[in-house]
């Protein structure tokens, strides 16, 4: 008899859904643009078997995409589980085989060796195919329309490092797919790759590096120029994992970097720039102009992962693990290894910052995030969500320093917005944001549409499901 854990991660809204869907023009309400022709893709922890060990964080579970294909005003969904080793793995032993979040010493013996990786972070569509990312594995790729999984990828296995980040970028200029890898030698080691994939697909560079320290590299940010690897104080290490303990926690005795190397000779050593204690972990955008590199991050003064506890015991602050945009900046002209300057650009706290995709690695003026705002009402039914409860959707005017917000009510909760233009040759932020309202108390989710330049007016279509999906991580558009 399967029983999963009543515990926050696996109760409530955070019940695993365990289903795969099809539903053929769902319910809508308002307009939704007739110009909007293509498929939004988005991924999912869902667990397939209850934990191994009892109680699991949200993070370690199966990976499920979602695509809302849009068509003529109507959208179709379909929503599958990536087959995974993992997944093929424990369906055929009917349990779950692997143990504890990044940590093999808790796996049955039997799985040994094999891809732990749960494709659960991002769902990221190039060179024809889906590409399901988890940043220790590398790629599941899974097929555009339906959703079938197609195995791993080591790119005609020419990627000899271990791992692939859940958040490449594509060039709007070259059309390369740029990523990187860490832990890139094995379990918790220094090593990092930096990839480039050519538009059809094929692995056009690898190169080595090593980090300061291991840490969590979750994101980077790419310009014309350079790669930016933002090395922030979550911190792990193989002794942890023996001990038992969350493969990662936030260290306060760390000081936090910036690497820099050249698109044009990755071999060459990084430069590394140095600033205080902080955490950093999603990129909006970073460029360069002349010999200064900008960067754009939510910073947050501490631990903004309450589940990744402090090494030293410190309690978990929600107040210091609220994040404000910022722009970092480092000048290579330099001689110091400070950072040249940092930037409060966002006024109220959020996270997951995107931006129009088409102005990535260069100077751009729109972007997109949620934020916490806390001057708004929660229903108290909804108090207690743990998860990635966001309440606000707000358009960043860089260049204007303007915030737009919309906030969804309280008793929903949003995700990720992800940007789509009007056209492929629209102006900048001339299009629509997608962003899922979880239905906190109807246990249903939407997917809301919003004109990009008109955020506070509210949606102008709502995509009704019947059906309640899970917190999920990120999504990208792919145009027909
Ligand atoms: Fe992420």
């Amino acid at each position: 008899m399967t029983r999963f854990p009543q515990k926050p991660a696996f109760t409530g809204f955070n019940t695993p859904l365990r289903a795969e869907i099809d539903i053929v023009d769902v319910e809508t309400e308002g307009e939704i643009p007739s110009a909007l022709s293509g498929a939004y893709y988005r991924a999912q922890p869902d667990p397939q078997f209850p934990p191994r060990l009892g109680d699991d964080i949200l993070f370690n579970g199966d990976g499920a995409i979602s695509m809302f294909r849009f068509d003529g005003g109507k959208v179709d969904f379909k929503h599958r589980w990536a087959r995974t080793d993992k997944f093929l793995l424990e369906r055929e032993a009917g349990e779950a085989l692997f143990g504890a979040y990044r940590n093999p010493l808790t796996d049955d013996p039997s799985v040994k060796g094999r891809y732990r990786g749960t494709a659960n972070t991002n769902a990221f569509p190039f060179a024809g195919k889906l590409y399901a990312l988890k940043e220790d594995s590398p790629p599941v790729l899974m097929d555009l329309d339906t959703l079938e999984t197609q195995g791993y990828t080591t790119f005609d296995g020419k990627m000899t490092g271990q791992t692939f980040t859940a958040h490449p970028k594509i060039d709007p200029v070259t059309g390369n797919m740029v990523a990187f890898g860490y832990a890139a030698r094995g379990l918790c080691t220094r090593d990092m790759t930096y990839y480039e994939v050519d538009p059809q697909g094929r692995l056009a560079c690898e190169s080595w590096f090593e980090l300061p320290y291991y840490c969590m590299m979750h994101d980077f940010g790419v310009t014309r120029d350079y790669a930016v690897f933002h090395v922030a104080p979550i911190v792990g290490s193989i002794e942890r994992l023996e001990k038992g303990l969350p493969h990662f926690g936030f260290d306060r005795s760390k000081d936090v970097y910036l690497g820099v190397i050249r698109r044009d000779d990755p071999d060459a050593k990084p430069r590394w720039f140095k600033t205080e204690n902080c955490f950093a972990s999603h990129v909006m955008n970073a460029f360069n102009e002349g010999s200064k590199i900008y960067f754009d991050t939510p910073v947050a003064k501490n631990n903004m992962f309450p589940f990744f506890p402090d090494v030293d015991g410190h309690p978990f602050n929600p107040v210091d693990a609220q994040a404000y945009l910022t722009r970092w900046c480092v000048d290579l002209n330099g001689n110091s290894d400070a950072f040249f300057s940092k930037e409060v650009i966002g006024r109220t706290p959020g996270e997951f910052p995107r931006i129009d995709d088409r102005y990535a690695m260069a100077a751009y003026r729109h972007g997109y995030m949620l934020v916490q705002d806390s001057t708004k009402p929660v229903d108290p039914a909804c108090k207690s969500i743990t998860g990635f409860a966001m309440n606000t959707l707000c358009h960043v005017d860089v260049a204007a320093g303007k915030e737009s917000t919309w906030f969804v009510g309280p008793s929903s909760a949003l995700q990720e917005p992800c940007f789509v233009p009007r056209s492929a040759d629209s102006d900048e932020g001339d299009g629509w944001v997608l962003t899922l309202a979880h239905r906190i108390l109807e246990m249903r989710t939407d997917l809301l549409v919003f004109d990009a330049q008109q955020i506070s007016e509210g949606p102008v279509a709502t995509i009704k499901l019947p059906v309640r999906l899970k917190f999920g991580l990120h999504g990208n558009w792919h145009a027909h």
